[in-house]
């Protein structure tokens, strides 16, 4: 699986080296071309910050530091299941740090991080416009309302359940 997953990041860079070429070298364009990196892969691999150094003839630090400093850059590929905790004022009073806290307990990992097999990421989010429904978490894309920590228990239980019976089935097909 981690073979596979560094092939991946592979395509990925060369998927964007040209990408990233086609803009100027002028170091008021690493804002744009990060945008660009993100969009496309969805996140930005330690490796895509060496070519944007590179193609700017900048640090690489000085590269990375710019992108922590905005909250529009992920650095871990998003999870098959990307689940966005909402920590907007209605649901923070609601306990959305408590709904944060048992998803990082359950999978392992902290917000803004992805489980080693990408199959679960975990980020914050601002407001996303349900609080009457709040606490909140987007899983994907579907909205899951008035979240408890017996809710994120049964959301994991069931992609775990769900993923071994694809498995499964798989290794029916095969053999
Ligand atoms: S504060 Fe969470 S949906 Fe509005």
């Amino acid at each position: 699986m981690e073979h596979e997953n560094h092939k991946e990041d592979d395509i990925s860079l060369e998927k964007i080296s040209s990408a990233i070429r086609s803009f100027g070298k002028d170091r008021r364009n690493l804002i744009p071309i990060l945008q660009m990196i993100q969009q496309e892969l969805a996140y930005i691999p330690p490796g895509a910050i060496e070519l944007v150094a590179l193609h700017l003839v900048i640090g690489a630090c000085e590269v990375y530091g710019v992108a922590t400093f905005y909250n529009q850059f992920r650095f871990n590929p998003p999870g098959k299941h990307a689940i966005k905790v909402c920590l907007g004022t209605a649901c923070h009073v609601k306990g959305g740090e408590i709904i944060l806290e048992n998803f990082e307990r359950k999978l392992g990992i902290r917000g803004g991080e992805t489980t080693p097999d990408r199959e679960f990421s975990i980020d914050r989010v601002a407001c996303v416009g349900c609080c009457a429904l709040a606490p909140v978490a987007l899983v994907g894309e579907n909205v899951q309302g008035h979240m408890a920590p017996s809710k994120v228990e049964g959301l994991i239980l069931g992609f775990k359940i769900e993923k071994e019976k694809q498995e499964r089935e798989k290794g029916q097909h095969e053999s």
